[in-house]
């Protein structure tokens, strides 16, 4: 990746952008102000920061759940994704009454995609994402990271570029989560997807990004970013990664307390 992402041509471009929550009794939180940042074609960015920093109202105003009250948000839409930016949350957001299948190909049938077509690409999805054997199974009857595979499957069935991701892996355990990365950055670097993922845990940024931003403060901005220049399949017990990782625990207990 270019050390400046600004010369790929972008897919999100924040410019000065500002977001502040009034509550009904007239408190005001200003969640972030004058955040830039731009993230680039086929880009895997992390954003990483303590709780409160703005992280996922960052990926909010991303995904259009929710508007800036200053500055400027582009975001290029791409291929069939019918504007729909695909968004993995933590936890699932699978409809408990559909199989894995039917939660799958719903986006597909809603944009008039025919149900041959749809079940023949869902089933394809879910081979991809290692849950071919579960597609007529319902989601209370998955394990959590067998849900967040089917929640990638659905994000895929979108053919967005672009894919939002907050804390996708969080509730998972470490050896689950650690699959889970393995399998989000095939599928990366398979698709040649532009990622914007967001996480508190270094070691996962470190893992699969391109380029890390620290969030801090309140209200929430960018303060640092680093270019992860180790190459892939990353070891997270080698001297650069190591290195990487204190520097960003450093970094990140000195604020947002
Ligand atoms: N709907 C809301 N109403 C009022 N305040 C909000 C709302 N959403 C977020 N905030 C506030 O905005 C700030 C940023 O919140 P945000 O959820 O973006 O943080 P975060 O970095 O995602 O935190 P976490 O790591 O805990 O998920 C916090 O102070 C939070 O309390
Ligand atoms: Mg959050």
């Amino acid at each position: 990746m270019e050390k400046n992402s600004d010369m790929i041509e972008p897919v999100v471009v924040l410019r000065d952008v500002s977001k502040i929550f009034r509550s009904e009794s007239g408190v005001e939180v200003k969640a972030i102000e004058a955040v830039n940042m731009t993230v680039a074609a086929g880009e895997f960015v992390a954003i990483l920061g303590p709780t409160g920093c703005g992280k996922t109202t960052v990926l909010n105003l991303v995904a259009g759940l929710d508007a800036p009250d200053s500055g400027s948000i582009m975001v290029r839409k791409t291929n069939g994704s019918n504007g729909v930016i695909p968004y993995v949350f933590q936890h699932y957001t699978l409809f408990p009454w559909r199989t894995v299948l039917a939660n799958v190909s719903f986006g597909m049938q809603m944009s008039g995609m025919s149900k041959r077509d749809c079940k023949k690409k869902a089933f394809s999805l879910l081979d991809q994402v290692g849950l071919g054997a579960s597609a007529n199974a319902y989601p209370h009857e998955l394990s959590g990271g067998m849900r967040q595979r089917a929640a990638i499957a659905q994000s895929l069935a979108l053919d967005s570029q672009l894919l939002v991701m907050d804390e996708p892996f969080g509730s998972l355990d470490d050896h689950t989560r650690h699959e889970m990365g393995e399998l989000l950055s095939e599928i990366w670097s398979h698709l040649q997807m532009t990622i914007l993922f967001v996480t508190h845990n270094i070691d996962e940024a470190l893992m699969l990004a391109d380029r890390v931003i620290l969030f801090k403060g309140h209200p929430g901005k960018p303060e640092e970013e680093f270019y992860i220049e180790i190459p892939r399949p990353r070891d997270r017990l080698s001297t650069q990664f190591t290195a990487l990782h204190v520097e960003l625990r450093k970094l990140m207990s000195n604020e947002c307390a």
